[in-house]
This record gives structure tokens, C-alpha cells and sequence, in this order.
């Protein structure tokens, strides 16, 4: 049995690389090798709100973060039923080991990562020592659950190498080079695993980007994608019918890659269809399919969010079941560290 975690930070509204990247992967996981005694994978998401802190957080709007993103989850088609939904606050066991590895993981590991650098940026001595050592919380998430398989976007490849190091190191240093902590595979798949950002193709879209111009919001009406997307950058030239009339055009080629996705399509068949034809074709041909795509994702996620200890019983189950899970984890940790217990 294939055991599945991810998570996602409740900072902001979800966007459309979250989904196309992330959360469309998770419901396929949840689906896969599906019959009549349930799920064949075992899947937990969760909603890592102690990774959320690590930059200045709105303390008055920390917890409906976290239940909008839980409802975001279950709009895109997370069964609360078959996979677990969690915040990562209500299962101490995460900051315990990831504690355990912070005190044993070497700096130079950390001063890899490029997100830090990124997010950092040229004020890194005003940074929160918790967003440099992120990565070595979110191995903790991934092996408190001897997770199996991660979906995540193409941004996080980094971070679970760094997971996939920590387990191997541990299981070297404190269990003899026996496996106790299996390695997690990353899963990124599908045709938009890194979507870009509307008005520069270079940028990741991001929830935290300043212009909201910029992305596609799951909580966007219809009126508000079509706009969003009529006004994303493009150039004077055609729809590109191949992979070399894309090339050194990042907002054209991301625009056929999230066509691709949204249609469940490869890009090869949406540039066989729409090669050659102007942009004004194009565009409103992106806006009706992105709105029929994600309009019934949002209005789920309003009637959702207008139950509010709904959701909170769902979260509470789904920390109950993950307690139970990541606990034992945590205790056979210090016990092969050589704490008292
Ligand atoms: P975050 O918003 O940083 O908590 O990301 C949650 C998940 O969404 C992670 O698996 C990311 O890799 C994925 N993700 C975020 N932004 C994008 C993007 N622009 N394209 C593809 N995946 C993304
Ligand atoms: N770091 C991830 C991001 O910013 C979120 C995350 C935290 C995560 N813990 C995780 C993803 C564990 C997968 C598994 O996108």
C-alpha cells in the first residue's frame, strides 16, 4: 500500500498553480486502485500552519486560513471519508521530530536551498530563523507518516531530496543502516507541474505575489478569470504549433501548459489545435475553460466555508487519525536516539 501526504500553507488564497500542480494529484492519488473496500492508498493532507508562521502572520486570520484551505481541498475533490485532512498544529508529533532532525542536520544542507534565498532575499539577516530551517519541518511532516509518495509542484524537488538525506542519514547514524525511515518519491506530474505567473513568465505564480493580476485565484468569480486572462501577457506573434515556436516566449508556452492541463490534453494536441491562430481566438478559449473548470470548485469551497464547525469536525477527525499515525513515529525516534523514556 502506497502511504500519501502532502500539505500546503494556509497563507492567502489558493491559486491555480496550487491546484494544477498540486491538489489535482492529490484527488487522483486518493482515487487510484479505488473499489468497493475503499481507497488502495492510504492519504494524508494536511494544512501546515506552523510552516505559515515563519513569515509575519495576520493572527486574526490565521484559523479561517486554515479552514479555507482545508475547504479548498475538499471542493477540488479530497474526500474527507477516504483521506485525512489535518492542520499540522494538531499533531505535536511534527515539531517534536523536527526538532530531533534540526539538532542533527548539518547547516551546510540548509544553505543549499534556493526557496530560502529566494523568499529571503536581500534582507536575510531579518528573516525568521524558522523560514531557513522550513525544509527541515517539512521532511518531519513527510516521515512522521513513513510517507511513501508526496504529490507536490516542481518548486518543492529540492526540498524532498533534502527529506529523502534526512531519512538515509538517520537511518545510517541511529538504526545501524537499516531502513527506518522509507525513502518518499516525489510525485509531480501532468502537464502544468510549474505554472508561471500571468504577467512574467519567468516568476513561479505565486499567492504571495503583489499583483493579483499575476494569478488565477481558486476563489476568483468567472468575470474576474476571463479578465485576468484576457490581460495576460502575450506577443504580436500566433499560437505556436510546436515546442520550437515556444521557445524564448515563457508566457506563451505557460499559457498552452495550463490550456494543456485544464483539458487533460498534452500540449502537442492543444498546439495541433490552435496553432497558427490569433491570440484574440485563443485567450476567450482559455477563460470559458478555466471558468467551467474551477467555478464549481469555488462555489463548493463558498458553501463550505458557510459551515464553518463542519470543516472543524473534519479537521479534528482527520488530527485524531494523524496522531495516531505520527506519534508511535516520534517515540521509536527517541528510543533509537538513546533518550530516557
Ligand atoms: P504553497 O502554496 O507554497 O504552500 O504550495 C503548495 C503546493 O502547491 C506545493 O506542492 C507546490 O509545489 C504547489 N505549487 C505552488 N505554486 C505552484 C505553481 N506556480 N505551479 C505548480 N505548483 C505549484
Ligand atoms: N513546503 C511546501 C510548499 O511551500 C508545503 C509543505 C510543507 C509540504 N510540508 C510539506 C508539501 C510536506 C509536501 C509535503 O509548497
Amino acid at each position: 500500500m502506497k502511504r500519501i501526504l502532502s500539505c500546503m500553507q494556509p497563507t492567502n488564497r489558493l491559486q491555480l498553480g496550487n491546484y494544477l500542480g498540486a491538489l489535482r494529484n492529490w484527488v487522483a492519488l486518493q482515487d487510484e486502485g479505488q473499489d468497493e473496500n475503499g481507497s488502495a492508498n492510504e492519504c494524508l493532507y494536511g494544512v501546515v500552519d506552523l510552516h505559515a508562521i515563519t513569515v509575519p502572520h495576520n493572527r486574526e486570520a490565521l484559523a479561517n486560513s486554515t479552514r479555507e484551505t482545508a475547504a479548498a481541498y475538499i471542493a477540488a475533490g479530497v474526500d474527507p471519508d477516504r483521506s485525512y485532512i489535518f492542520a499540522q498544529s494538531a499533531v505535536p508529533a511534527h515539531a517534536q521530530l523536527a526538532w530531533l532532525f534540526t539538532a542533527t542536520t548539518p547547516m551546510g544542507w540548509l544553505d543549499r536551498m534556493t526557496q530560502f534565498k529566494e523568499k529571503a532575499g536581500k534582507n536575510k539577516e531579518r528573516a525568521s530563523a524558522g523560514l531557513y530551517s522550513y525544509p527541515i519541518l517539512m521532511a518531519a511532516d513527510i516521515l512522521v507518516y513513513k510517507a511513501t509518495h508526496v504529490p507536490v509542484g516542481d518548486d518543492q524537488k529540492q526540498h524532498l531530496e533534502l527529506a529523502r538525506d534526512i531519512a538515509s542519514s538517520f537511518n545510517e547514524k541511529f538504526n545501524g543502516g537499516e531502513e527506518f525511515f522509507p525513502q518518499p518519491e516525489p510525485v509531480i506530474t501532468g502537464a502544468a507541474t510549474r505554472v508561471m505567473s500571468l504577467r512574467d513568465g519567468t516568476q513561479k505564480m505565486s499567492k504571495s505575489a503583489e499583483s493579483d493580476m499575476t494569478r488565477i485565484n481558486l476563489t476568483d468569480d468567472a468575470d474576474t478569470i476571463s479578465k485576468k486572462i484576457k490581460k495576460a501577457k502575450t506577443d504580436a506573434g500566433v499560437v505556436p504549433s510546436n515546442d520550437k515556436e515556444c521557445e524564448g516566449r515563457p508566457e506563451v508556452a505557460n499559457l498552452i501548459g495550463i490550456y494543456a492541463a485544464l483539458s487533460d490534453q498534452t500540449k502537442e494536441q492543444v498546439m495541433a489545435e490552435f496553432g497558427g491562430q490569433q491570440f484574440g481566438v485563443f485567450k476567450p478559449a482559455l477563460a470559458d475553460l478555466a471558468v467551467e473548470k474551477l467555478s464549481p470548485i469555488t462555489n463548493r469551497m463558498n458553501e463550505l466555508m458557510a459551515d464553518p464547525a463542519e470543516i472543524d469536525a473534519i479537521l479534528r477527525a482527520g488530527a485524531d487519525k494523524a496522531n495516531e499515525l505520527a506519534q508511535p513515529t516520534v517515540d521509536e525516534t527517541m528510543k533509537l536516539m538513546g533518550f530516557w523514556s
